[in-house]
């Protein structure tokens, strides 16, 4: 049913320089496996197999990482590390992979935009690679998946976050539709919201201390392809982007998103002090494995 999923990764990956100077933040690795090899795993676990890359310059090794490697392959080939290359080989095999490049950062909702020409006209995904998931066997695409096919529009993938955090997140307002699995209609969205935004986001909820969290929204989002034509039409939004959160309210209006608190453990990895966390995670259910 959704076929195709979209990797916007053509962000520069400041909060990691030095070492996202030459090397895309994309291709960073958890252990021993890059950021955006895990989100290719989620999308065919998830039963995608056409993966559609937005690229920018000098992200060149994210081609090369799925592709063959015959040089490595056949100097590997017998010896007793021939192992190592078999899961992305695996991956490799499975997938196909398509690129665009983005001429400049204008912001996600840019991006997504950019990737039109990979789309198409059909739903699709979108993995934000350094939003890293575990959620054992069954992956939060594929969770996603299961509630597109049930109600036919946009979903997007949420999460409580305190209060003090949500300046970086695009957030959710809505009604509680299924309790049990935890599924909210979208009313209101906003993009990485301060303090005066937030004021007039909750209206009667003046007092914000009292709100200990709020619904943000993760990187990952199942969206109907009526989100490009909107997204050629809308303005630029929080920092001058163009942004996916604004382009998706319009959508809310007409009460075409459905937000999703998903089961699983999130690690954003677009910050140090998260990707540190999802390492020693990842190292500890390696440990775990082993024993
Ligand atoms: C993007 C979205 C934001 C969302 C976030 C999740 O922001 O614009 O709405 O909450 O991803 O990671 P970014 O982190 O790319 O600035």
């Amino acid at each position: 049913m959704i076929k195709k999923c979209l990797f916007p990764a053509a962000g520069y990956g400041t909060r990691f320089l030095p070492a996202t100077k030459a090397v895309p933040k994309e291709m960073l690795p958890i252990l021993t496996k890059p950021l955006l090899q895990y989100g290719v795993e989620e999308a065919l676990s998830a039963g995608i197999n056409n993966m559609a890359i937005v690229t920018g310059r000098g992200k060149r090794s994210i081609e090369d990482h799925f592709d063959n490697a015959f040089e490595l392959e056949s100097q590997l080939s017998g010896t007793e590390k021939e192992y190592l290359l078999e899961e992305i080989k695996k991956v490799i095999e499975k997938a196909t992979f398509t690129y665009v490049r983005q001429q400049q950062i204008l912001g996600l909702g840019h991006a997504i935009l950019t990737g039109e020409p990979l789309i198409g006209n059909e739903p699709f995904a979108v993995i934000l690679a350094d939003d890293l998931c575990d959620c054992g066997a069954n992956g939060v695409t594929s969770q996603m998946i299961e509630i597109y096919k049930k109600y036919k529009c946009s979903v997007i993938a949420i999460e409580e976050i305190p209060f003090t955090q949500i300046g970086k997140y695009g957030v959710i307002s809505g009604d509680l539709i299924d309790g049990t699995s935890n599924t909210y209609r979208v009313t209101n969205m906003i993009e990485k919201p301060d303090s005066h935004d937030l004021m007039n986001f909750v209206e009667d909820r003046v007092d914000l201390n009292n709100v200990p969290s709020f619904n943000a929204i993760i990187g990952r989002y199942i969206l109907t392809p009526d989100i490009f034509g909107i997204l050629k039409k809308i303005k630029p939004g929080k920092n001058g982007e163009i942004q996916i959160t604004d382009a998706l309210l319009s959508q809310a209006k007409q009460g075409k998103v459905i937000g999703y608190k998903f089961k699983g453990k999130r690690f954003d990895c677009g910050s140090v002090k998260g990707y540190v966390e999802a390492t020693n995670h990842f190292a500890r259910s390696l440990e775990n494995n082993n024993i």
